[in-house]
């Protein structure tokens, strides 16, 4: 009966999303990742195939049960995801990132466990950058396609997510700042203001259902 309530106004629509963390191998029993825990890139997959939307949904790892109706490719690392988005992108028309892409990886990542070195206390894993995958998409759209990233910052939100907006050439950015009451990782509400070319919308504590509803709208009109 819910779904009476979602207007059918994405039908004929490919939406890409990505959503959760990446895990980036140390060795066979470590990784790097981070507090993603995947409910923003799930609740705006759930939204948008409750909209009439083909979904597909490329996550990382999370606790998250794959949504009903969603084609739902589950990856693990920063390239895994690099390379389910860009094979799909072609056929979409609108890609939504909440995902929190790794930006780094360790450049040689172990084959065997790393054991302690007895001779000092300290440690040291070498880092190489991971594809940037939105500022990939940023490069290669179409007129017709819409970009939606995300930025999650602890200062100088407005500025750092502007700034994004335009490096990666997306077409609306999705800002929160961590330090936000109601905001973040695992919480079921945030806080968030949507960022394009000609405007800047602060919207109130919302859940993340109904922040996906105001990202889709805002795409929508535009
Ligand atoms: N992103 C991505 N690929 C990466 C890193 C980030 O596609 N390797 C995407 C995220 O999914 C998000 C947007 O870029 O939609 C912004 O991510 P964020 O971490 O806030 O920004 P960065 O550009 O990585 O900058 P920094 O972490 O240095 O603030
Ligand atoms: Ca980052």
């Amino acid at each position: 009966l819910q779904e009476v309530a979602y207007p059918k106004d994405l039908c004929g629509r490919h939406v890409l999303i990505t959503a959760g963390p990446t895990q980036e191998k140390i060795d066979p029993v470590r990784y790097i990742t981070n507090h993603s825990t995947g409910k923003m890139g799930y609740e705006t997959a759930i939204h948008c195939a409750r909209r009439g939307a083909q979904v597909t949904l490329v996550a990382g790892p999370t606790n998250l049960p794959d949504p009903l109706f969603v084609e739902t490719i589950h990856v693990t690392s920063a390239a895994e995801m690099a390379e389910a988005v860009k094979t799909r992108f072609k056929q979409s028309d609108i890609v939504i990132m909440p995902a929190a892409v790794a930006d780094y990886r360790p450049i040689n990542p172990a084959d065997e466990k790393i054991k302690k070195d007895k001779n000092t206390d300290e440690a040291c894993i070498r880092l190489e950058r991971t594809e940037d995958i939105l500022s990939y998409l940023g490069q290669h759209k179409r007129a017709d396609q819409f970009i939606c990233g995300f930025s999650m910052e602890t200062e100088n939100m407005l500025e750092n997510s502007r700034a994004k907006l335009k490096k990666k050439n997306a077409d609306m950015i999705v800002a929160n700042n961590l330090r936000t009451e109601g905001a973040g990782f695992g919480t079921d509400t945030n806080v968030v203001t949507l960022i394009t070319a000609t405007e800047c919308r602060e919207l109130e504590l919302m859940s993340k259902d109904e922040v996906a509803r105001a990202i889709v709208d805002a795409i929508i009109q535009k």
